[in-house]
């Protein structure tokens, strides 16, 4: 298929959360057109059945391909480990996710091969990181903890708040006590907590960022596929919610960094 490098890229998420990844994409690529897709009206996916949340990632996959986006990047890790190939089947231009993403970045961090995953629940109960990272590497061993209260912790803007110290305290003593030399982040919110989680982890246990490694990974194949946007005019971001929930805003600028604008809400 011929695809135009001027299309956007489409990304999209179970609600918000993805803009961590937008965010590492407009400073890492500022050429290129993105548009957002956030399923703000049925968010959180994470305790979430696998058959929803395929069906969901359809409905959102149909509609990123509609406005012809010359690539998808699934930035939802509750979507990447269940429903990824739903998604690839569908799709006639590449899709990337944060699970490969963040796999292959940890494979490359860890020296002692012993690798920590957080996630929600269904991310850590479908088991999708261990294969993922044991796919490149079958002798590192595997560490998950579901972590459940950091999505509406971090939904709160409690990022430095010794409620969100004292859960990361719990939820990360088990995995600590495994010697493990390096953390998934494996939900797009975590990334916001990285300053309170580097500081209970200690600074020997080296944290991977999914929005960082999924940015690293579509340069590599806008290079590899010829697609940058070569224009080099200020592009254009577009974002689709499909609800706007009190407080929108506020959050969303705090994880994008930046002003949020351009919001449509999808009727479905
Ligand atoms: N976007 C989800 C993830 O990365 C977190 C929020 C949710 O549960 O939908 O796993």
């Amino acid at each position: 298929m011929q695809v135009n490098p001027n299309n956007p890229i489409g990304v999209f998420d179970s609600g918000i959360g993805g803009l961590t990844v937008v965010r590492a994409l407009m400073e890492r690529m500022p050429f290129e057109n993105i548009i957002y897709f956030g399923d703000t009206a049925r968010v959180p996916y994470g305790l979430k059945s696998v058959e929803t949340i395929s069906r969901y990632a359809t409905q959102i996959t149909e509609f990123l391909l509609r406005q012809n986006v010359k690539l998808l990047i699934v930035a939802c890790n509750t979507m990447s480990s269940v429903a990824y190939q739903a998604i690839e089947d569908l799709s006639p231009v590449p899709v990337l996710d944060v699970v490969d993403a963040g796999a292959r970045s940890a494979v490359n961090e860890t020296h002692n091969k012993y690798v920590g995953v957080i996630g929600t629940p269904v991310t850590i109960n479908s088991n999708a990181y261990a294969r993922a990272i044991n796919k490149y590497d079958p002798e590192i061993r595997i560490f998950s903890q579901p972590c459940p209260l950091f999505v509406p912790l971090v939904e709160e803007g409690w990022f430095d708040h010794q409620v969100t110290r004292l859960t990361a305290q719990e939820y990360l003593k088990p995995i600590m006590a495994q010697n493990i030399d390096t953390l998934v982040l494996g939900c797009t919110h975590y990334p916001l907590l990285k300053s309170l989680l580097q500081e209970v982890l200690g600074d020997q246990i080296m944290l991977v960022d999914s929005a960082q490694a999924i940015t690293q990974q579509t340069g590599e194949l806008l290079d590899k596929d010829n697609l940058r946007n070569g224009q080099g005019k200020p592009p254009g971001y577009r974002f689709y919610v499909t609800d706007v929930p009190i407080r929108f805003q506020g959050i969303g600028e705090r994880f994008l960094g930046r002003t949020l604008s351009n919001v449509s809400v999808v009727k479905w």
